[in-house]
């Protein structure tokens, strides 16, 4: 196939990922409907998937397909916990739980990391890029509606503090698509688990509609 590889990719998921940005829930957190209870929550969530992608990446560095991807720059869950510990204090890790779709998110990653490296990279590209590019008006509107300190405790999950200039990594992370050592059918499938992980997303967005409907 003549199209890169990275634009296969951005373009299969295109439609979803403008489902993904205007879930209800996403519009209300970003339009300042919402309590900070509702961005904790959300919060808690990123962390139960983050563990999944990053408590595998250890074992994937040397894998000739997603080994590319692991980047220590990338990791996510010191920042989530120092969010989290922000958001819920301390004692942030007593009582927490993932809501249903959030647990099915996060097996269907650790199965991808310990099955289908393939498979594995379609996550990290439908998180880490999408962090990297839409995560920094989350990040914004989060500090505005909520008053968190500027790139501080409550939004360090948004900052990429070892990553200097957020374009040219994801020139580079493209480029580390477009050279996946797969042939045409494992691209169409990796595309596939990368539509799989916008529906996951989108089905947390949903629980947390329900759970944080807009009642004001
Ligand atoms: C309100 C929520 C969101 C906003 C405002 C947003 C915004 C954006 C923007 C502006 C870009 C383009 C960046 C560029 O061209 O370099 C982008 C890219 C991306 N977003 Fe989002 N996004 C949101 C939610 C999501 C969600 C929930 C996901 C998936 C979990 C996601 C995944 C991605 C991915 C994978 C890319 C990279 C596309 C590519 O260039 O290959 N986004 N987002």
């Amino acid at each position: 196939m003549d199209t890169p590889f990275s634009t296969q990719i951005r373009v299969a998921s295109h439609e979803q990922h403008t489902e993904a940005e205007t879930s209800p829930f996403m519009g209300h957190l970003l339009g300042g409907k919402l309590g900070v209870e509702a961005y904790t929550r959300y919060t808690e969530q990123l962390w139960f998937v983050y563990r999944a992608l990053e408590d595998a990446a250890g074992a994937l560095r040397e894998d000739p397909v997603a080994g590319p991807f692991v980047r220590p720059e990338l990791m996510r869950t010191a920042a989530l916990e120092r969010d989290l510990a922000h958001l819920r204090g301390p004692d942030w890790a007593a009582g927490l739980a993932p809501l249903p779709a959030t647990e099915a998110y996060a097996a269907r990653v650790a199965e991808c990391a310990r099955t289908w490296p393939g498979g594995y990279v379609a996550h990290h590209y439908t998180r880490y890029l999408g962090d990297l590019s839409g995560g920094q008006i989350i990040r914004d509107r989060a500090e505005k509606t909520w008053g968190f300190a500027r790139k501080g405790d409550g939004v360090r999950f948004y900052v990429f503090e070892e990553i200097g200039n957020p374009a040219a990594f994801k020139r580079e992370y493209r480029a580390l698509l477009d050279a996946v050592p797969a042939d045409d059918l494992e691209k169409q499938r990796i595309v596939d688990e990368c539509k799989r992980a916008f529906d996951y997303n989108g089905a947390v967005f949903r629980e947390l509609g329900t759970e944080f409907p807009l009642s004001a």
